[in-house]
């Protein structure tokens, strides 16, 4: 991470911690590793967000159905999946100070002057550009100056310690130390169902939400008039054993997920994918990632995994990088093929039409809610000026959330504890929640300050009760963007946030 973004996701932590969106899980007993909860502020954005989705997703669309799974299931489900065998990492060990690492993660980075090493050090990135920069940012200024002096004569390297040619040694991005050889870790974390703890009672968390929604294709195939193509959509919690949970909550050990499988013929599956694609990508343009930091990022034939047609990521240039928001990946009839085969189930689909019997093919769209909420928090955090009571600028920080996302709709203040505008605010405020709208009421401090903790939190409309209210009945809307402030009626103010908030 360079120094700006470094800094900038320092300052974003902390707002997210000073303002009730994001606390790190289980805080008061020093933490836990990979784990998060969701303050008062949080917990509305990412509800929001889950809303925005289902609502999207399920409500407006016919072919679409929901789904809530349990999160624990057969475990004959992973053997079948592939991820009993297949869901690994690779993890390596410091022999010296025992820290350990995704081997995919770590680079050796070495910069070279012809035969002479000037620099040769472990990094902890997620590709070989950030390995150079964390490797420079991490030289003492002795070599750092040595670097940039030498920069055009330097020949750098840097390669992932799981793919080091024999005879290099990969060294511990913590301490310097040696690293052990790659092996294999299944991510999935592992329990024990009932009263005995031996292997006959081992289940597991599920670590994606998609297996309980091929699972239950054939229930819902029976009980409800949907027919091919149709999908069915499921939001809900995931748990994954990461070897190094990372870069805020991107990386969680336990995250939620939406996700859909959209069923339909395989002559189809090219077009279904196509068009999953690119609603996926206009979803989020749709709800605020509007910037060049987002981006639709197809894989090449190479990345596929082997039961996959076609691929591609959303992403967002976070400020430790650009990573996958989402996925979408035509699956073939990998998933039901293989229940078929493990569970002995006919998961055949017979076309009443066309007289056809077939396996459908799949197109997942599988996303993260923690990671939308993070991209939304990033895009949103701005640092700009707003004028006091007296009309001089003051810098403030806003966070400039999409109406519909935003945790608070609008927030109402009395400009002053007296002469019967705290009566009125909190009417306003009353008529607000009896809209369904997140009403949040202050009476405390200048209202300068009342305005500059709303723009924190993100609120995009606050009212003000003054002394003109008394006599006309009319409030001031301020708009948190563009801080132009107009007077309407009392009795429209939840009407008119209501129309603003686009639900
Ligand atoms: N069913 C396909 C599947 O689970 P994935 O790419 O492993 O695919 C889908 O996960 C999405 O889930 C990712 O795009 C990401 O948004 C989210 N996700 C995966 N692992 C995560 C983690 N450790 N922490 C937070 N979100 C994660």
């Amino acid at each position: 991470m360079t120094q700006n973004a470094n800094e900038l996701m320092e300052k974003l932590v902390a707002l997210a911690k000073r303002r009730g969106f994001i606390f790190p899980s289980s805080e008061i007993y020093g933490g836990i590793n990979g784990f998060w909860d969701y303050g008062p502020l949080g917990v509305e954005l990412k509800r929001n967000i889950k809303e925005a989705w289902w609502q999207d997703i399920v409500r407006k669309r016919d072919d679409m159905v929901g789904l809530d799974s349990s999160i624990i299931m057969n475990p004959k489900i992973w053997e079948a999946s592939g991820h009993v065998v297949n869901f690994n990492d690779p993890l390596v060990d410091c022999k010296a100070c025992r820290a350990r690492f995704r081997a995919d993660k770590v680079f050796l980075v070495e910069a070279k002057e012809g035969e002479n090493v000037l620099l040769a050090v472990g990094v902890e990135a997620d590709d070989e550009e950030s390995a150079k920069q964390a490797a420079i940012e991490g030289a003492n200024s002795k070599t750092r100056r040595r670097i940039e002096d030498k920069a055009d004569r330097l020949a750098w390297d840097m390669v992932r310690v799981d793919k080091l040619a024999e005879g290099r040694q990969a060294l511990c991005p913590k301490c310097g130390g040696a690293l052990t050889d790659a092996r294999k870790f299944n991510m999935m974390f592992k329990t024990f169902v009932g009263a005995m703890e031996d292997s006959s009672s081992v289940a597991y968390l599920r670590p994606e939400t998609a297996q309980g929604i091929f699972a239950n294709y054939k229930n819902v195939l029976d009980t409800s008039r949907i027919k091919v193509p149709f999908g069915i959509a499921q939001v809900g919690k995931s748990f994954r054993n990461e070897i190094n949970p990372r870069n805020f909550t991107f990386r969680s050990r336990e995250f939620e997920q939406m996700e859909i499988e959209f069923f339909c013929h395989p002559n189809e599956a090219d077009k279904w994918y196509e068009y999953w694609r690119d609603e996926r990508y206009k979803w989020y343009v749709g709800l605020g990632l509007t910037s060049a930091k987002l981006r639709l990022r197809c894989h090449e034939k190479e990345e596929l995994a082997h039961y996959a047609r076609a691929c591609a990521d959303v992403e967002y240039a976070f400020p430790f990088g650009t990573s996958e928001l989402e996925g979408i990946a035509n699956r073939t009839d990998f998933d039901l093929s293989q229940h078929q085969k493990y569970s002995g189930k006919d998961l055949s689909y017979y076309d009443d039409e066309t007289k056809e019997r077939f396996i459908p093919y799949v197109i997942e769209p599988s996303g993260g809610v923690d990671r939308a909420v993070l991209a939304f928090l990033c895009e949103a955090y701005r640092e700009d000026t707003a004028p006091d009571e007296n009309g001089n600028p003051q810098p403030r920080t806003v966070m400039k959330f999409h109406p519909r996302l935003a945790p608070t709709k609008v927030a109402v203040f009395p400009l002053v504890k007296k002469d019967g505008m705290p009566e009125a605010a909190t009417k306003i405020h009353n008529e607000c929640k009896a809209a369904g709208l997140a009403s949040f009421y202050d009476e405390k401090s200048a209202v300068g300050r009342r305005y500059r903790r709303q723009d924190e939190a993100g609120t995009p409309y606050c009212v003000t009760v003054d002394g003109q209210t008394l006599t006309d009945g009319t409030v001031t809307v301020r708009n948190r963007d563009t801080l132009a402030q107009e007077r309407i009626s009392a009795d429209k103010v939840a009407a008119y946030v209501h129309e603003r908030v686009g639900f």
